[in-house]
């Protein structure tokens, strides 16, 4: 998951990431205050980090990331020298979340597009060790899949955008779902020069939906106080006590 379409993650999120950077810029003021570094969970190709740490100009990040391809994106990014300030604040970690090895005392924590893969004793798992290393008040913004890909239908198109002359086009071919909320796709990525297709393959992605109530009442057992800030997103609070 993730390695093939990886090509294609950020100009498929073009449209989308006009609207999610000024959302951004008010999640990151959350963690204007955080003296120890913020956890990135599952970073992707690095655009949360890097709003992040652009927004909140001594912010440190520990971005977290199993993907090659993801982390290739990330620090390519990270080379080019109108990054030269961010560049030493951010650390990407070859990992996935479940075997990271905590080595201090977290900020805060931003999981964008990622909870939809862990299965609930992984989740619950996480939010045990989060609850240890958190210091009081960190905050924590957790980004979900949006609700509407559940009834998205085969052959709708995702995302159509254009670099030179070639177009990248998303589109579902398929959706199943593998019962109790989980579901997986088969999304078709395909780059046409005019009407001739050009490159192309098919990529499987699972995600395991979550209700909001649930997953604040999952957090609430482990100490975080929040909620929903709109149909895919909330941020949490974690209190002073222990899990
Ligand atoms: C939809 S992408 C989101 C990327 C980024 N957070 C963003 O918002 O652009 C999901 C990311 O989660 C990563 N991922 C999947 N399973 C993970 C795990 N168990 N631990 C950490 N990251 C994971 C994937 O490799 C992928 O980069």
């Amino acid at each position: 998951m993730y390695d093939k379409s990886s090509e294609y993650y950020d100009i498929s999120e073009l449209e989308t990431w006009k609207t999610k950077k000024i959302v951004l810029g008010k999640i990151s003021k959350l963690f204007a205050n955080a003296q120890y570094p913020i956890l990135d969970i599952g970073a992707g190709t690095g655009k949360v980090a890097i709003e992040v740490a652009t927004n909140i100009k001594d912010a440190e990040i520990l971005a977290v990331e199993p993907s090659l391809v993801m982390r290739t994106a990330f620090l390519s990014k990270l080379a080019l020298h109108h990054y030269d300030d961010i560049r030493n604040r951010i650390t990407i970690i070859p990992s996935d979340i479940q075997n990271f090895e905590y080595k201090g005392r977290i900020g805060g924590v931003i999981c964008d597009g990622v909870i939809g893969h862990l299965y609930e004793e992984e989740r619950r798992q996480l939010w045990r060790k989060l609850s240890e290393v958190l210091v009081p008040n960190a905050p924590m913004f957790i980004g979900l899949l949006n609700p509407k890909m559940k009834d998205a239908q085969i052959g709708t198109m995702l995302s159509v955008n254009y670099v030179g002359k070639n177009r990248y086009e998303t589109t579902i071919k398929n959706k199943e779902c593998l019962g109790s909320d989980l579901y997986q796709w088969t999304l078709e990525y395909s780059i046409f020069n005019g009407d001739e297709a050009i490159s192309g393959y098919e990529d499987k992605m699972k995600w395991q939906f979550i209700e909001m109530d649930v997953l604040m009442k999952e957090l609430s057992d482990f100490g975080f106080k929040g909620g929903k800030i709109s149909e895919s997103m909330l941020t949490f609070i974690k209190d002073g006590k222990s899990a």
